[in-house]
């Protein structure tokens, strides 16, 4: 009998630990997809463009922070992901052109999914508890890591 709550245990302790992998494997991949397909923009650290709040000289608003000083944070999961899946412009912007490009065609599901788990890395915990409540009725569409068992 003790031996078996100790197994069991141990097995428990494995699965956690696995879990924690899979999510830091994850977030170290969407740093490598955010570094080589968004920072260009929204900056190395996610600070954004100068003056983002404001429409530029061609009418279109510059590229946000992803950081605590910007507001990606109040989006939920799916919000965010339609966004980075099919693009975006602002609506007030002079121009009808996506000037957030739509990323559906070149990065898969998983991918975006990472690139927006690290974003959240970002934020301050305060910041992620809102948007984790944000997400409860909105997840990420067809996400196998957290379908429920
Ligand atoms: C060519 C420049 C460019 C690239 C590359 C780019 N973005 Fe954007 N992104 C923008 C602009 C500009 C906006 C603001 C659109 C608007 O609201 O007018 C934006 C907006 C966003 C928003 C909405 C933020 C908010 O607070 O509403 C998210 C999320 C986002 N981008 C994520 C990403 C991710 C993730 C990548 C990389 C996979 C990426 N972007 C690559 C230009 C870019």
């Amino acid at each position: 009998m003790r031996n078996r709550a100790i197994v069991l245990a141990a097995c428990a302790f494995a699965w956690q630990a696995h879990a924690a992998d899979a999510g830091t494997a994850r977030v170290e991949a969407g740093r490598k997809i955010y570094a080589a397909q968004c920072a260009a923009c929204h900056g190395v650290r996610g600070e954004g463009q100068p003056d983002w709040n404001a429409l530029n000289a061609a009418g279109e608003r510059p590229a946000p922070p992803h950081d605590a000083s910007g507001h990606t944070w109040k989006h939920s999961d799916a919000m965010l992901y339609r966004i980075v899946a099919q693009g975006w412009r602002d609506p007030f912007n002079k121009t009808q052109r996506l000037t957030m490009p739509a990323f559906g065609q070149d990065l898969k599901p998983e991918e975006i999914r990472a690139v927006i788990d690290y974003l959240k890395t970002l934020w301050t915990p305060r910041q992620r508890a809102f948007q984790r409540e944000e997400s409860r009725g909105a997840p990420y569409p067809s996400d196998p890591e957290r379908t429920p068992r």
